[in-house]
């Protein structure tokens, strides 16, 4: 057995009878459809108020919105009305941007600075308290975490080191501003499950992809930020319909996100590279100022949809993806490799044991 082939039968065992994979790919995504249907049917889940406090992942009730299987859904009269309004709206430039929340504008003005006064970095964080949580959770994670807990934002702070605490503080942006699509929570949810867990993922691609780890989490945080006005945006058109279904969320999604996603980038200020990779990463050749973080975020995003449609042969194809060679990832046992790195990372996240 070649060198190539035993790293194969390491990484990627063949999938055991009992797991999805073995089942016709049609029946797999009805099971999932009517698994989401019925869960859209429950009662709304008391939201854990310890739980959300800490940041702690609460499993959406919808799937992932972005694969062909949703999107290609027919839709009915109501929601075809709908998506013309919408596009309408954002064809004319009518965005309806989320504020960014002024104690996370206070806080990223300090992290930016040449030179941090650490005791005025702490008294802002303290103001918020979903930023003060979010950082003392990610200290105390297993990431981070040493003999002695961080109890307090300072400990927290000198832990992580500013470039974490310019990603906590996005995320908490990120997570309140979701928090106003009340009516779309479902889908909310969804968007800051994968929000995270591209993160993760982008982390963990951006060490072999020899790109800062942290510039690589903040990439995939916000890649998809543009879904966040969009929700914004569909919980106002939707006006007295009760009720959204995943294939007019995803065809929004994948229509408008990355427009709405640079502009959102631009208006909260963020970074050029970010909004370069927000307003443009499916198509990542074609972003030829940040091509690299482009490709990045594009390889994140395909990661975590295909082990969230528990798609194994999917996962294996991306050993071949462009998208690898646009990070200069060449060598064939190294993509093999870097493809099952960022599978650990994403089992981790699911699992609660990522930070
Ligand atoms: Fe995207
Ligand atoms: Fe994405």
């Amino acid at each position: 057995m070649g060198l190539i082939a035993w790293v194969k039968k390491v990484l990627f065992p063949a999938p055991t009878p009992a797991a999805h994979a073995s089942e016709p790919r049609r029946e797999r995504v009805r099971e999932e459809r009517s698994a989401t249907a019925a869960a859209a049917d429950a009662p709304l889940p008391k939201q854990n108020s310890a739980k959300a406090a800490t940041g702690a992942m609460l499993r959406p009730r919808v799937g992932p919105l972005d694969s062909d299987e949703v999107v290609t859904v027919v839709l009915e009269s109501p929601e075809e009305d709908l998506l013309w309004r919408l596009s309408q709206r954002i064809d004319s430039g009518r965005l309806d941007i989320p504020v960014l929340p002024p104690t996370s504008v206070a806080a990223l003005a300090m992290v930016n600075r040449p030179s941090v006064e650490v005791r005025q970095l702490v008294e802002a964080i303290e103001r918020d308290p979903l930023i003060a949580s979010e950082l003392l959770r990610m200290a105390n994670s297993a990431l981070y975490a040493t003999a002695a807990e961080a109890a307090s934002v300072q400990q927290a702070v000198m832990r992580v080191g500013l470039k974490s605490v310019r990603n906590v503080i996005f995320g908490a942006a990120m997570k309140s501003s979701l928090g106003n699509a009340r009516r779309l929570n479902e889908y909310a949810e969804e968007v800051w499950r994968q929000a995270q867990a591209v993160a993760l993922v982008a982390r963990t691609l951006s060490s072999s992809a020899g790109i800062d780890r942290e510039q690589g989490y903040l990439v995939g945080l916000l890649h998809d930020l543009g879904k966040i006005a969009l929700l914004g945006m569909l919980q106002t058109e939707m006006k007295d319909m009760g009720r959204l279904t995943p294939a007019l969320v995803g065809r929004v999604f994948r229509t408008f996100h990355e427009r709405a996603g640079r502009a959102m980038a631009l208006e909260w200020k963020l970074p050029a590279e970010i909004v370069s990779v927000a307003g443009c990463h499916h198509d990542f050749a074609a972003n030829s100022d940040h091509p690299r973080e482009a490709a990045l975020a594009k390889l994140a995003h395909e990661v975590d949809l295909r082990l969230s449609l528990r798609d194994e042969s999917g996962l294996r194809a991306l050993v071949d993806s462009p998208a690898l060679a646009a990070l200069g990832i060449a060598d064939e046992s190294a993509r093999w490799r870097t493809v099952e790195a960022a599978r650990t990372s994403w089992e981790a996240h699911e699992s609660g044991a990522g930070s």
